[in-house]
């Protein structure tokens, strides 16, 4: 959460900032702010809420800041303290001559801050920036140097911060420390970057150095240096970073939502692409580092994530149990942490995250690497953090997401779970389910024609979308390998369009939910052919007999059942063990189209962040 910038060079850097917040918005967007340096001034403009109310500020000053070479920037996801100006970054030591910009929290900025406010030093903010702005000026005041200060400031700090610093009697550098919260340098030709993600640096340079927990940088216009956490000074790794500008634009659609649902097909078709090739040959998956003896040992697997990616885990679990018969647990990252967990060198432990920066998922696998169980890494970012605690790194290639709602990662998190479970199967060595096996391959090459179909005619949808866009709470139901589809339904309802949706397992309405039915609260019901469609069948019986209004989404409905449903979307045909994967993109359009009638903001909704930093 937040997003931060940095720019040093020879460009207005006012331009290059602003650029970088605009991509870095989807990591929070309570107010932003830039400090700017020339020579020996800095000049601080803050705004609270959106990015444009800070670029309607600059607007005035356009000439003025002609000369300003030297910049950092932050976008804000409120923790300390209420989304206001004085709160908003970039926050200025009481000296006045240290400006600072963070990612993160100080876990005992208290104590710091009572020790400061013995010793003189006064705080305008609630936030926890301000107290680290000046605990680095204070030592500052003994080193005179701002690297030495940084360094001895953050052996100080607890918790998780990525800092970007500048001084007014230093004005020829930024200086940037990183612990649990990304950060990268952007490396230009006689111009230097500083970022918390790639999208705000790629349309300037493909070459970057990513700081690793710890250390501590110094980023001139012409150099670079990095240092560890004992202060030596370390080799640069320059890293090519893997994104096109072109992935960061929305390409004529609406919102990136939209953009992103629509790309799905492609995304299923990256996923496979050199794993399953054809149906009667094993799934091939190199970056499973596990050989059949290892994976012979496995006694369970633990599934770790939050959010979305955790619905993926739960469609995980159920074929990962199918195919590979090893027992499997689902469970929030911010869960699993504060528990006895139990798990040793014969767990296999899969984080699914897009964002690989989750810091509930990243502490939990952090907690249960020290169990010496083999941890496999699920992400959209082979560049993130997670990515690099991996054993196994399974990278999902989805392309860059820019909405806050998942969608396409989603879609390439289920992709990878199928490769996996039937890879662990082939792994294995069993010789059931064979015909079902090569039915399934069949259905994955041929689920992004699926998907395609689909989205070529969304009129329906937007027809149901438009007809229930003034309800207030929403159910969505279903059973087996489609209740996570219920529930990551349900969460794209809520999330864009701030509709109270829960998902249920459809066996449990007539236990307590079915109390709220009646003509103001809709039930959406996902009925797929297979074991569980007449269960689900008489659920919806039972909630229309409440005067609940139906909406069935199913791939085949019998004509006697259609009048049971006040709407219906029917989804191209296919099997009940990759319907989620098809179903998924009719809720996705479902909340996008709900959203945009109600004119939320879809791409940024209130209170969220695309990439969820804290615990
Ligand atoms: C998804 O639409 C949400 N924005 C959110 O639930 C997200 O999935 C969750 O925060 C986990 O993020 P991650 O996949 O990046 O770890």
């Amino acid at each position: 959460m937040c997003g931060i910038i940095g720019y040093i060079g020879d460009k207005k850097a006012s331009d290059i900032l602003i650029s970088g917040l605009s991509h870095l918005e989807y990591r929070g967007y309570d107010s932003s702010g830039i400090a700017l340096m020339n020579n020996n001034n800095v000049e601080v403009y803050k705004a609270q809420g959106k990015l444009i109310n800070l670029i309607n500020i600059l607007k005035e000053k356009e000439n003025h800041l002609l000369n300003y070479n030297i910049g950092i920037g932050h976008i804000r996801w409120a923790t300390h303290g209420a989304p206001s100006i004085v709160n908003a970054h970039p926050h200025t030591c009481c000296f006045n001559n240290l400006t600072l910009v963070h990612n993160g929290i100080i876990e005992n900025y208290q104590e710091i801050k009572e020790e400061l406010i013995k010793e003189g030093y006064n705080f305008l903010s609630q936030t926890d920036t301000e107290v680290a702005a000046n605990l680095i000026a204070k030592e500052y005041t003994k080193t005179k140097n701002l690297l030495d200060a940084m360094q001895m400031a953050v052996k100080k700090m607890k918790g998780a911060f990525a800092f970007c610093a500048i001084h007014k009697d230093e004005p020829d550098k930024i200086v940037v420390a990183k612990r649990n919260a990304p950060l990268v340098i952007g490396l230009g030709q006689g111009e230097n970057f500083v970022a918390s993600d790639i999208p705000a640096i790629i349309e300037y340079t493909k070459k970057a150095i990513y700081l690793t927990d710890h250390q501590v940088g110094v980023v001139k216009k012409d150099s670079v240096e990095i240092y560890d956490e004992n202060d030596n000074k370390v080799e640069n790794k320059i890293e090519y970073l893997p994104f096109e500008a072109m992935a960061i634009s929305k390409m004529g659609f609406k919102h990136f939502m939209l953009k992103e649902i629509h790309e799905q097909g492609d995304v299923v078709r990256n996923v496979l692409s050199g794993k399953l090739l054809q149906i009667d040959k094993s799934i091939k998956l190199d970056e499973f580092k596990l050989n059949k003896e290892q994976i012979k040992k496995i006694s369970r697997v633990q599934i770790i994530a939050c959010g979305t990616s955790l619905h993926a885990g739960l469609v995980g679990k159920y074929i990962i149990e199918k195919f590979a018969k090893i027992p499997v647990d689902v469970e929030p990252s911010s869960e699993y942490i504060y528990r006895d967990t139990i798990a040793d060198e014969n767990t296999l432990v899969i984080g699914i995250s897009q964002s690989g920066e989750t810091a509930d998922t990243i502490t939990a696998i952090k907690q249960v690497k020290q169990k010496h169980s083999h941890i496999a890494i699920i992400t959209n970012r082979a560049d993130s953090t997670m990515a690099r605690l991996a054993d196994s790194l399974l990278p999902i290639s989805a392309g860059i997401e820019v909405s806050v709602a998942a969608t396409k990662s989603y879609m390439a998190q289920l992709i990878s779970l199928y490769i996996l479970s039937i890879y662990l199967h082939e792994q294995l060595g069993f010789s059931d389910f064979k015909e079902e096996i090569q039915n399934l391959k069949q259905e994955l090459l041929e689920l992004p024609n699926k998907v395609e179909a689909l989205l070529e005619d969304t009129e329906n949808i937007k027809k149901i979308a438009k007809k229930y866009s003034n309800f207030k709470d929403f159910i969505f139901i279903a059973r087996g390998i489609n209740f996570p589809s219920a529930l990551e339904g349900a969460l794209k309802l809520k999330e864009i369009s701030y509709i109270n949706a829960t998902g249920y397992g459809a066996g449990e309405l007539k236990h307590g939910p079915i109390a709220m039915l009646d003509n103001n609260m809709p039930v959406l019901a996902i009925l797929n052919t297979g074991i569980v469609y007449d269960k689900v069948l008489s659920n919806c019986e039972e909630a229309k007999a409440r005067q609940a209004r139906l909406i069935g989404v199913t791939n085949y409905m019998a004509e006697k059942d259609i009048p049971l449903f006040d709407d219906l979307i029917t989804i191209p045909f296919c099997s009940d063990l990759i319907s989620p994967a098809v179903n998924i993109v009719v809720l996705q359009l479902l909340a996008y189209y709900i959203s945009e009638y109600l004119g939320k903001d879809v791409d940024q909704p209130r209170n969220l962040a695309k990439s969820v930093t804290v615990e």
